[in-house]
């Protein structure tokens, strides 16, 4: 280890030397750097650099970001108490900040876009959080070493979930590792949605234009589909006006969220946009099922496989 310079949270600038493989890591602005670039995943370095902590309960004074991460691995409050966790994909760090609070563990944080430096900077002050820039198909660390592994709308993103499923795999211990699990569905009632048909052309548009023509049309868009969302038009529970708005019009609208959070509607407008990038932007979107994601699970050795819900898929496997 080189350190060039050190500040009030560690080595801001410096080297990591790997004496085995003769290799040396740059740290750069904190962040050990395990990846030359973004590779595919630029996108998602603009998204959550302009997102920034938006989305945090800190930031909102609620905790919707707290219930959404309790909510979907139905984790008790101090399950990850005393254990090493890797959190592959932490994009911004807004699940890395509800994690560091279930307990007193070490977390290791990773992200293979530039996003590592929003993450970096909403939980520098936490010793026990590590944030990295790697890639998860190459993970930095000893391998059976850690006890949770949590990937969260990251594995579809990724150009072969199969191989990266593996690679995560295999980072836990044999006995008593677990892994939380979120992939989009292959069901085919969310691959019916305006981004699949939209995302041939618009994964292929720069970023930041892509941002902009967003901005553009967003406030628009944005009205038509909390207009449409609101009809009182229903079969059973389903709401007639919501499933057009799924299927025509390119655009999210999270209003519904102000009946459990009190959200600004300037939060509200600002979360559904950055949402509706993160739907048209990635490079890749390869929704899985259930059955496919239990296969994996199964051949990797794990025992216990609870589906927590689909669409999207949501899995706990523990070995
Ligand atoms: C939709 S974001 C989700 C971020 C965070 N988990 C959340 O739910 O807010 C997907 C993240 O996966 C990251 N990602 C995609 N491929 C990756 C890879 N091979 N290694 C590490 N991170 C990757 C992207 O950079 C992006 O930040």
């Amino acid at each position: 280890m080189q350190s060039d310079r050190i500040d009030d949270f560690g080595i801001a600038e410096g080297e990591l030397h790997c004496e085995a493989c003769a290799v040396a890591y740059s740290i750069r602005g904190g962040i050990p750097r395990f990846v030359a670039s973004e590779s595919y995943s630029s996108s998602f370095g603009e998204q959550w650099i302009r997102a920034g902590s938006l989305r945090s309960d800190s930031q909102t004074g609620t905790t919707y970001m707290r219930d959404t991460v309790l909510g979907r691995t139905e984790w008790p409050e101090n399950h990850l108490d005393g254990k090493l966790v890797l959190e592959c994909g932490c994009g911004a760090g807004d699940d890395t900040d509800v994690l560091q609070s279930l307990g007193n563990s070490t977390l290791i944080s990773l992200d293979l876009s530039a996003s590592v430096k929003v993450a970096y900077e909403n939980t520098k002050s936490n010793p026990n959080v590590h944030i990295i820039q790697a890639d998860l198909s190459r993970i930095p660390l000893r391998e059976k070493s850690v006890d949770v592994v949590y990937c969260h709308r990251v594995l579809q993103h990724t150009p072969d979930p199969e191989t990266s499923f593996f690679s995560m795999t295999k980072h836990l211990k044999d006995r008593g590792g677990e892994m939380f699990l979120h992939c989009y569905d292959s069901h085919l009632s969310s691959v019916l949605h305006w981004k699949y048909a939209l995302r041939p052309i618009t994964k292929r548009i720069d970023s930041q234009r892509l941002f902009r023509i967003l901005e553009t049309l967003g406030p628009a868009l944005y009205r038509l589909a909390g207009a449409f969302s609101r009809l009182p038009l229903k079969i059973g529970h389903v709401s007639l006006g919501r499933v057009f708005a799924q299927l025509f019009i390119p655009f999210y609208n999270h209003d519904d969220l102000s009946d459990r959070y009190p959200l600004s509607p300037e939060f509200l407008y600002q979360l559904s946009l950055v949402n509706t990038f993160d739907a048209l932007s990635p490079q890749h979107d390869h929704p899985k099922s259930p059955s496919q994601l239990r296969r994996w699970f199964v051949r990797d050795g794990f025992d216990r496989i609870e589906l927590r819900g689909r669409n999207p898929v949501r899995m706990v496997a523990t070995r």
